[in-house]
């Protein structure tokens, strides 16, 4: 995908988004340095977890490093457990010949935290681990971009949310992988809402339908323990999307699910492959969820969505199309008003944004720790098969 913005136009398209969804004015870009190193030094990368994600979000960023005009930023340290990963990994950076990066692999990823060409790294590791590393990195003074959920149960969010608290007075950056935060397409849907213009969100209706199992090579996901199975390890995003909507976390939440469809598949599995929830906001705000591994691949079946039901419009968030009680429909952006880069490229971009502003990231401790413990909430009201309050949860 070739991105068509230069990067101060990037700059200056993404400073009006934000601007203009917080209301607030932002600082000239170019103005700050990165923390701790001169003004408009180079964010030098490290990524942590070389597997799906980990390499899709190397490709986001290299195709975003050929596109940027004068970015500065490369990729400096890579690290896997898995050595034919991590060499995937050096040859997809090392290529085209002759490039001038040639980032150092490391199999431990403490090792690449003690890197001191290394700035930031992204995590793309199971859930289970995402705690541990991002403390550790944070302590290691990194800027750290990590994968959703922000972790794997409530105390180790907490461990998270003192290390990042702390970090922040240091202006060292914290950016959870809910890149939703930075689609175009969502941030103008939930700008019409938050303008008053469509009246009170009444109700959500949202479904993640998947057409098959999770993939085999990936163990850790059927474990309970290790990935919080599909509520936290998949639908985070989902509830990160209802509570940035709603301007709030959830009261109270219930619902049922199961395994129906792929028992012991694979053997010893833990994890649901099915769930319906409804959770309750301020205000009667309900959002009814289905989430399903087992849908038929056909759109009447499968798909991901939020449609918003609110007091005089229904508004589909993901495409950012309204429709009035009329039925006229109205697309919230202009044609190629979303631009040609995808969510994940434009969270890559915010990232470094952030470093280089010092400010806070768009999908950063709060909202990753709100959609973490809005997903502990829905597995807890899940697995005792009782309604579950916010309240139980305690503060974090
Ligand atoms: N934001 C999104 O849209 C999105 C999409 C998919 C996955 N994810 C998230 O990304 C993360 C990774 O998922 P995945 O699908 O890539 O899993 P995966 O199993 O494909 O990859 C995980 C990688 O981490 C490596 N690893 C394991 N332990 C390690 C360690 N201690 N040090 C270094 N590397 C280690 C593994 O060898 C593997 O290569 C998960 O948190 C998942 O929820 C996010």
């Amino acid at each position: 995908m070739k991105p068509d913005l230069s990067r101060r136009q990037f700059l200056a398209h993404s400073a009006g988004i934000a601007g203009a969804s917080l209301g607030i004015g932002l600082p000239a870009v170019g103005a700050a340095s990165v923390a701790g190193t001169p003004d408009g030094a180079e964010i030098r990368l490290g990524w942590i977890g070389l597997g799906d994600r980990g390499k899709h979000l190397l490709e986001a960023f290299l195709s975003l490093q050929r596109s940027l005009e004068g970015a500065k930023a490369r990729v400096t340290a890579l690290c896997d457990v898995n050595p034919q990963r991590l060499k995937r990994a050096l040859e997809l950076v090392r290529r085209p010949e002759p490039s001038l990066d040639k980032p150092r692999g490391y199999s431990n990823y403490r090792a690449l935290l003690d890197d001191r060409d290394v700035d930031a790294v992204v995590i793309a590791t199971p859930v289970h681990l995402h705690a541990e590393e991002t403390i550790t990195a944070l302590h290691a003074s990194k800027h750290v971009y990590c994968e959703k959920p922000l972790a794997h149960t409530l105390e180790a969010c907490l461990e998270v949310a003192k290390a990042a608290r702390n970090a922040e007075q240091a202006r060292r950056i914290l950016q959870v992988g809910l890149q939703r935060r930075y689609s175009p397409r969502y941030r103008r849907s939930i700008d019409l809402v938050r303008s008053g213009d469509a009246g009170r969100v009444l109700f959500v209706r949202a479904q993640w339908h998947a057409a098959g199992n999770s993939p085999k090579d990936k163990p850790w996901i059927f474990q309970r323990e290790k990935s919080g199975g599909m509520v936290l390890e998949q639908a985070c995003h989902q509830f990160d999307v209802f509570n940035w909507l709603l301007g709030s976390t959830p009261l109270r939440a219930c619902g049922f699910g199961g395994t129906s469809r792929f028992v012991d598949e694979p053997p010893g599995r833990n994890t649901m492959d099915h769930y319906g929830a409804v959770l309750e906001y301020p205000l009667g705000a309900r959002v009814q969820l289905s989430h399903l591994s087992f849908a038929i691949p056909d759109r009447r079946f499968s798909g991901i969505y939020e449609l918003a039901f609110t007091e005089r419009m229904g508004i589909d968030l993901p495409n950012a199309v309204a429709w009035s009680e009329s039925g006229a429909t109205r697309q919230l952006l202009p044609e190629g008003g979303a631009g040609s880069l995808n969510d994940t490229q434009l969270a890559l971009r915010g990232f470094l944004e952030s470093i280089a502003t010092g400010r806070a990231a768009e999908a950063g401790l709060e909202a990753g720790l709100a959609s973490t413990k809005t997903a502990i909430l829905c597995q807890r009201a899940l697995e005792l098969g009782r309604v579950v309050e916010w309240k139980e949860l305690g503060s974090v």
